[in-house]
């Protein structure tokens, strides 16, 4: 049978990347991107887009129905900080959409999910250097905990019903095409296109807090190639440590000044600093690497260079 996907969520951070990539591996027609809401976008316009709400069960099993859809990737999340604000709302939209599409799995709708986890399922008390695949494991964010929780019952269908699931714990993701929403790794977005604006930027993290990172192009790679290899090499099935880069916001901001020397950064931290401090420094990722060929492809330096020509010409 042919692979037909449905991204949840494709207008996101993620999602615009992933749906044009999806689009240019699989065939434009075999992509079905859907959001809540139709935007004006290379997402939209570019190929076929449904509206649907990753809260409700019927709307996602008529789409797997109308379309014959064999693989859903499911982008829709609340991030860290913006779920701190609304913890009620970013549990159940985080659990919730997970269980739709579990139990769509099960039913035998589709064969295969894509489910993304986050560093923030780790917490305070795990080692913070080079954090194991398994460690001591207690978010203390509700994001952590929606994404801990959404691990565990991913492992379950797996185990108890077969479902075919597959999960990667992304960790901050920096991109130049759609901006990101509401997370704590974000300023390291934000901080080229300050750097460019206005040749200075306000970080609302302080300068030596250390975080994991990943350019957006090795993240999709990462999502591609995991779905696409051959399940028993799926070994872990809660979800993989992914690990490229890791740096404070001194380094970063030291990467840009070698482009643009005016750059300066100052420090205003605010509540996402006690998420960052929660969340590791760095990332053991070992496993993914073993398992099923993980590699990254982007250091800081090449980020920072591709980052600024990118966002210069838009
Ligand atoms: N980038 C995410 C956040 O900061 C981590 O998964 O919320």
């Amino acid at each position: 049978m042919s692979t037909k996907i449905l991204i949840i969520g494709a207008c996101g951070q993620i999602g615009t990347e992933l749906t044009q990539k999806l689009r240019a591996v699989y065939g434009t027609d075999n992509v079905i991107a859907s959001d809540i809401r139709k935007l004006d976008n290379d997402v939209v316009n570019d190929g076929i887009f449904e509206v649907v709400n990753a809260l409700d069960y019927n709307q996602i099993e008529n789409l797997i129905e109308k379309y014959h859809i064999t693989d859903v990737y499911l982008m829709a999340a609340l991030l860290s900080a913006t779920a701190e604000k609304n913890p009620a709302f970013a549990w159940d939209l985080n659990m919730n959409s997970l269980f739709h599409v579990l139990n769509l799995a099960k039913a035998g709708k589709i064969k295969k999910i894509f489910w993304p986890s986050s560093i923030a399922v780790f917490g305070p008390t795990t080692p913070r250097e080079n954090t194991p695949q398994y460690t001591v494991m207690e978010p203390s964010t509700v994001y952590g905990i929606s994404k801990q929780s959404g691990e565990r019952w991913c492992e379950y269908y797996n185990k108890q019903y077969g479902v075919d699931v597959r999960s990667i714990r992304y960790p901050g993701l920096i991109s130049w095409t759609s901006p990101p929403g509401g997370g704590t790794t974000d300023y390291a977005v934000d901080i080229y296109y300050k750097a460019l604006e206005d040749k200075k930027f306000t970080c609302f993290l302080s300068e030596n807090t250390a975080l994991p990172m990943m350019y957006m192009d090795d993240a999709i790679k990462a999502t591609v190639s995991i779905m696409q290899a051959p399940a028993e090499k799926i070994k872990v099935r809660s979800s993989y440590n992914l690990s490229a880069i890791s740096f404070t916001p001194k380094e970063i901001a030291a990467s840009i000044q070698k482009h643009i020397p005016e750059f300066t950064i100052d420090y205003a931290p605010d509540f996402r600093q006690k998420i960052a401090d929660s969340w590791p420094a760095s990332i053991d990722d070992t496993v993914a690497r073993e398992d099923w060929g993980w590699k990254n492809d982007f250091d800081m330096e090449k980020m920072t260079s591709v980052m600024l020509e990118n966002l210069s010409k838009k």
